[in-house]
């Protein structure tokens, strides 16, 4: 953070978004009537569950990034019925939340719960089910929009070496759309976004001792057309000096802090993204007003 907060334009994560209180500000966004992706993937997971299923094969391991409450992998358990699941989420509350519930719905599946970060090259403390037949990466929500297409070209790459060549991944991406309906869903008029993205201030004044004040920073988010992102940043609205333990961080009035891209592709964009880090897009199923895709890839 300090790192990012060094920086000409200042950039911090959004991996750290996700405190419990983060975490649980997601949720209150995945509910909102603006915010389509959730309900969008869900729709569509649901729709053509018997279908990924015969995509994903029997007998897999699940590895599932970015886990969360685990709505969506309640479903796709039940559906795909794998040897093992393995849950990686960065928010300790989220999984063991999750990894509790889901254990109590599927008596006998083996979970093995990771917090850690799947951006870094994580070592799987993976036994490997002697059983299991494949491994599947399940990657929902869109999370793969956090990464520059470069980064997501990388990060695909990795996704394929640890997957194998028989291996498999299920991605959700968020497409593009009328810039309206995408500016909307990262500008609720309830404020959640806006209280979502300003907590990442609140987390570094609990935690690092900042003495940010939240009331001297806006919300703004915007869809970069040129780029295909809707942008985060948070925006000093004064000229100001802020402190974390030791270091300062001076603040022209209008500065931002950059904390997310949400980057979104066209089915083909995407496709050609995967294809060039080693992945063929097999499968495509996408909801009715094509909003939201979920992509079954394959090594190859
Ligand atoms: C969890 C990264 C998919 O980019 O839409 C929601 C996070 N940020 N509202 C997204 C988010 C603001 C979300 N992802």
């Amino acid at each position: 953070m300090i790192a990012g907060l060094s920086q000409p334009q200042k950039t911090l994560s959004p991996k750290y978004f996700y405190d419990a209180q983060g975490s649980r500000l997601f949720e209150a966004i995945c509910r909102l009537r603006e915010y389509y992706p959730t309900r969008c993937e869900l729709a569509l997971t649901r729709r053509h569950l018997g279908d990924i299923a015969r995509f994903a094969g029997r007998r897999i391991e699940l590895i599932e990034y970015g886990s969360g409450a685990g709505v969506k992998s309640r479903l796709l358990l039940g559906a795909l019925r794998p040897a093992a699941y393995v849950p990686v989420d960065i928010s300790e509350a989220a999984l063991q939340g999750a990894a509790r519930r889901l254990a109590r719905e599927f008596p006998g599946l083996e979970i093995h719960g990771v917090v850690g970060d799947f951006m870094q090259p994580l070592t799987l403390p993976v036994y490997r089910a002697r059983s299991a037949r494949r491994r599947v990466v399940y990657f929902p929500g869109s999370t793969i929009g956090n990464l520059t297409p470069v980064e997501a070209h990388a990060f695909l790459r990795m996704t394929r070496g640890q997957v194998g060549a028989r291996g498999a991944m299920l991605v959700g991406v968020d497409l593009k759309k009328d810039a309206n309906v995408l500016h909307a869903a990262y500008n609720d008029a309830k404020g959640v976004t806006a209280a979502f993205n300003l907590n990442l201030l609140a987390r570094i004044n609990r935690e690092l001792g900042g003495d940010f004040d939240l009331r001297r920073f806006s919300h703004y988010a915007f869809y970069n057309a040129a780029q295909g992102r809707i942008e985060m940043h948070l925006v000093s609205l004064a000229r100001q000096t802020v402190a974390i333990g030791p270091h300062r961080f001076g603040f022209d009035t209008g500065e931002s802090i950059h904390t997310e891209n949400s980057c979104k592709y066209s089915a083909e964009e995407f496709r050609a993204l995967a294809l060039a880090a080693g992945f063929r897009a097999e499968r495509v199923w996408q909801d009715g007003r094509k909003y939201f895709a979920l992509f079954g890839l394959v090594a190859g």
